[in-house]
């Protein structure tokens, strides 16, 4: 794992998930204030200007002298520009800690997958992770750039119009400022409570339409195959459905709190404009001020206004949070060490001494204390029936499951005091289902040695047996092999896999099923080709393929988990064991 400023507060961490995200953008509190202070300073401007209109019409109809004015038409014009310089540097502001932050967060579930990917993350549907991303990580900006910093301004411009009428006339002063803390906090409240429920849906509801969208695509040709195309189909419409309701009961929340703000400022605006009257009727306030009175009411709930949808928009960046958290909260597949053992020059060894695992806790065995030697220069087959445990033992040396029990060793020191990273340096090869990426085959090989040059990838194609195929491609070592390696054939895809792992060439190099897909012939030449070019290495080959084993050191030959027998070609061929008896079932009993 690369090194860099890993944004520890979101891994693992006990505190709410949006107080988690405000914790990070602790060290950005300083442009938070500075936002929030331009979009009071914007705000502000925009109920000063309302005001001070409200003045120069009043004012103007009494006809004073041009010079009594002047002052309030310079002020409009000074607010106007200030209030469209202040809204741009709040806006500029917010987003740059939203965007700084969600870089962050971007960062640490993508470290997280880091960590988790070689053992998979299959607790999550791929459509579903996608989601949490891409969608959940953009919903958590709304909480700089709709929550924090428009509530802040809100208080202060709130606070300073109300303060503003307290000098004009005090009782309409308390009217608007019930008003102000009504449309502020009330309605607010009660529409994220209306909305709570389809908070809750809706984004669970993406990921789950994303994971249906995504399976549907990668398995059309199964659900068309089996019929199942259409029950697939309005499985994926269920839950567009779901999402679609729920984005509408957001929507109306929106709409209510919308209806209840515009209520709330015109019942307020009308109550201090006749407790005003009423004051100018009594003789108490003259009309001048009458007019400031009413406009900065009318303008201070400019600072209010989106609060409602704000309330909204907060509650799904909670569910959007809570749901990024899960990610970056999954424990670590496999232990790494705090302090990691360097690697040793090599050459590389490694023991299992009863190896065990368990895969659901409770459940049987996978491996049941199993012991290997694999010095160097060793080769090693692994055989066995499906589900016997051999890939499982591949998983635990490249440091992908952990031992229930047992001991794993490299060079005498247990797997798991070295990084995972520095184990699978010196541990890796083919694994049992190879992933390609949607690329050309050079590339695609290239993935397992970035800096080789054209005669490694010459060798190792042909030791996998795949340059004659390639040379018959038109494009040759450039042809696409689809999504997936959809685009070239299953045997193809395996032999590509294999031809990876030779030009990555590990000190010990694990091999599963690394014939799997082939027709018998390409098979056979296969495993012959791949122990002549092992010869003096240490190999762990695992496979269905009992020809050739001759030349192999050990033959170790697992059922359920456990070794039922070990022992070269020689000693067990004709030994009556299970290895004669695989033998036999295969029509290899011959040699
Ligand atoms: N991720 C997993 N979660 C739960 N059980 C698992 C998991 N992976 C494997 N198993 C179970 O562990 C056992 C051993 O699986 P493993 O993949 O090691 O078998 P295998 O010998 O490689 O089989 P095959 O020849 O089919 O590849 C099987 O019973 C399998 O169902
Ligand atoms: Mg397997």
């Amino acid at each position: 794992m690369s090194a860099g400023p890993v944004p520890a507060s979101l891994a693992r961490d006990r505190r709410p998930p949006l107080l988690r995200l405000l914790a990070m953008a602790r060290p950005l509190r300083g442009r938070l204030l500075g936002a929030a202070a331009a979009g009071a300073a914007a705000t502000g401007c925009g109920t000063a200007l309302l005001a001070l209109s409200g003045f120069l019409l009043a004012r103007a109809s009494q006809h004073p002298p041009i010079l009594a004015i002047s002052v309030a038409v310079v002020a409009v014009r000074a607010l106007s520009v200030g209030r469209g310089v202040s809204r741009y540097l709040e806006r500029l502001a917010s987003h740059d800690v939203a965007f700084r932050v969600l870089g962050q967060v971007r960062l640490a579930i993508w470290r997280r997958l880091e960590a988790l990917a070689p053992g998979g993350v299959a607790v999550f549907r791929s459509g579903d992770l996608l989601t949490r991303l891409v969608s959940d990580v953009d919903a958590t900006q709304d909480l700089f750039i709709r929550g924090v910093t428009p509530l802040l301004a809100a208080a202060l411009v709130g606070g300073a119009a109300v303060t503003a009428c307290l000098f004009i006339l005090a009782p309409a002063a308390g009217v608007l400022a019930a008003g102000l803390l009504t449309a502020g906090i009330v309605v607010p409240l009660a529409g994220a409570v209306a909305a709570r429920k389809a908070a809750r849906a809706a984004a669970p509801a993406r990921g789950k339409l994303a994971a249906s969208v995504t399976e549907l695509l990668d398995g059309a040709a199964d659900l068309h195959a089996f019929g199942a195309a259409d029950a697939a189909l309005a499985d994926a419409d269920a839950t567009d459905a779901e999402l679609t309701q729920a984005d509408r009961r957001t929507a109306t929340a929106c709409a209510l709190g919308a209806g209840l703000m515009s209520a709330v400022t015109g019942l307020t605006v009308w109550a201090v404009l006749l407790l005003g009257v009423a004051a100018t009727g009594a003789g108490s306030l003259s009309r001048v001020p009458l007019a400031v009175l009413t406009l900065t009411a009318l303008a201070a709930f400019e600072a209010v206004t989106a609060l409602p949808a704000a309330a909204i928009q907060l509650g799904q960046a909670r569910v959007a949070a809570s749901r990024i958290a899960l990610v970056t909260d999954l424990p670590d597949p496999v232990r790494e060490p705090s302090r990691p053992r360097p690697l040793p020059p090599g050459p590389f060894g490694i023991q299992l001494r009863n190896a065990t695992v368990v895969y659901p806790p409770g459940g049987p065995p996978a491996l049941d204390r199993v012991s290997l030697d694999l010095p160097p220069g060793r080769r090693v087959a692994l055989i066995g029936a499906n589900g016997a445990g051999k890939s499982t033992v591949a998983a635990v040396l490249m440091r992908l499951r952990e031992l229930t029990a047992g001991t794993a060793l490299l060079n005498g020191h247990d797997l798991a005091s070295y990084a995972a990273d520095d184990v699978r340096s010196v541990i890796s090869g083919c694994p049992q289902d190879p992933h390609l990426f949607d690329a050309t085959i050079g590339d695609n090989l290239r993935l397992a040695k970035p800096g080789a040059c054209d005669e490694e990838l010459d060798a190792a194609a042909a030791r996998a047996r795949l340059l004659p195929w390639i040379a018959s491609l038109p494009q040759g070592w450039d042809t696409p092999v689809g999504t997936r390696g959809a685009a070239v054939s299953g045997g193809e895809r395996q032999r590509l896999a294999l031809a990876r792992a030779f030009l990555a060439s590990p000190p010990l190099l694990i091999l599963d099923e690394p014939t799997a897909h082939m027709d018998p012939p390409a098979r056979r030449a296969l495993t012959a080709d791949l122990l002549a070019a092992t010869e003096g290495r240490a190999v762990l080959l695992i496979t269905h393929d009992l020809d050739g084993l001759d030349q192999v050191d050990e033959i170790v030959v697992l059922d359920h988990g456990r070794v039922t027998e070990r022992g070269c070609h020689r000693q067990l061929r004709h030994a009556g064991g299970p290895y004669q008896r695989l033998r036999e079932g295969l029509g290899e009993g011959g040699s």
